[in-house]
């Protein structure tokens, strides 16, 4: 097991994670090729029907024996094997199912004579359905009784989040976040409200097909543990390279006012309360509730200050540089 812990490894996940023999992992998201045509270095993603839900159980059926009583199962999949993998999931490997999640994006791939494509499935398995990690605190957001309507009802400690999760972009060619040797690339701050909910500080987040290398990164930032499979050496050689480039800038910034998961949070807060960032540091009230909901979510007892909050929203969004 120790030889998988902190890596990235080369490899078919089926036969790799098949050789372990103790479970290990808290959490595992899993974002497999959906049998599209994509174009990946090594993989080719035009299999027969039968063939691609087969090995779809047998991937599906590895993860489950290294996935610990207590863990949580995500998938990643798209319209055409979305009710194949929740059957597998249910009826033979008896996980239980606690959300159906969409994920809509923006920034589709463009059609000619039918919608555009915006959404992809994410299914949110336990192995128990009464024993695993759910951090509401990480995930909560400023409800618009909050943030619009100054609803005296409003729960202080914001609201969970729809099952539609619509303020995460697809990583598109012009974005910093866009790693130019993997076509697609899933964004981090998708995977940062799935391990930050999902699994603890330590805890050891496991991704089969870890392309770009996204859930490692996100995992590393968050500090947790991280085991990543993929079976071309390629991608495998350039994650790497992501993984110690965000190791080397966590070590350069431990000595600024907000820690690296602190000002990876300030991010996924900003994006998910979808305020713009003139109105946010302009309003006291908001950049109050803003605060607020932050340190809920870090959940350490720590007193933020909204003026430093908001220098830093305006850093962190390049606004001052904008204004
Ligand atoms: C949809 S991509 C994953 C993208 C990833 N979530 C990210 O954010 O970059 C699927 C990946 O699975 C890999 N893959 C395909 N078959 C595999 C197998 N049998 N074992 C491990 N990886 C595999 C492909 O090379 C590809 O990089």
């Amino acid at each position: 097991m120790d030889k998988l812990l902190n890596k990235i490894i080369a490899g078919d996940c089926i036969e790799i994670l098949n050789g372990v023999k103790k479970p290990f992992a808290d959490l595992i998201f899993a974002d497999p090729p959906f049998n599209i045509g994509y174009k990946y270095d090594k993989y080719k993603d035009s299999r027969k029907k039968e063939h691609y839900i087969d090995w779809t159980r047998q991937w599906m059926e590895a993860c489950c024996n290294v996935l610990k009583p207590s863990g949580s199962f995500y998938i990643a999949i798209g319209d055409d094997y979305a009710a194949q993998v929740k059957m597998i999931a249910e009826d033979e490997l008896k996980l239980f199912c606690r959300n159906w999640i969409i994920w809509h994006y923006t920034f589709g791939q463009q059609t000619k004579n039918k919608f555009a494509r915006s959404h992809t499935h994410i299914f949110y398995f336990v192995k128990d359905k009464k024993n695993f990690t759910f951090n509401d605190f990480a995930v909560r957001a400023p409800s618009d009784r909050q943030l619009i309507y100054k609803d005296k009802r409003a729960n202080s400690v914001g609201k969970m989040p729809d099952d539609v999760w619509s303020c995460y972009s697809r990583v598109c060619g012009t974005f910093a976040e866009r790693q130019g040797w993997h076509p697609c690339q899933m964004p981090e701050l998708l995977l940062a409200r799935i391990i930050a909910s999902s699994s603890n500080p330590s805890d050891c987040v496991l991704d089969p097909f870890i392309g770009s290398g996204t859930t490692a990164a996100v995992a590393v930032k968050y500090g947790r543990s991280y085991c990543g499979i993929d079976v071309s050496e390629s991608y495998v050689k350039n994650a790497d390279k992501r993984i110690a480039q965000i190791k080397s800038q966590i070590s350069n910034l431990k000595s600024q006012i907000f820690s690296p998961i602190e000002l990876e949070e300030i991010k996924r807060l900003f994006v998910e309360t979808g305020l713009s960032i003139a109105r946010l540091v302009k309003n006291a009230k908001l950049l109050e509730i803003f605060t607020s909901q932050f340190s809920l979510r870090m959940d350490n007892n720590k007193k933020y200050d909204p003026v430093q909050m908001a220098s830093v929203i305006k850093e962190l969004t390049g606004w001052d540089k904008r204004s």
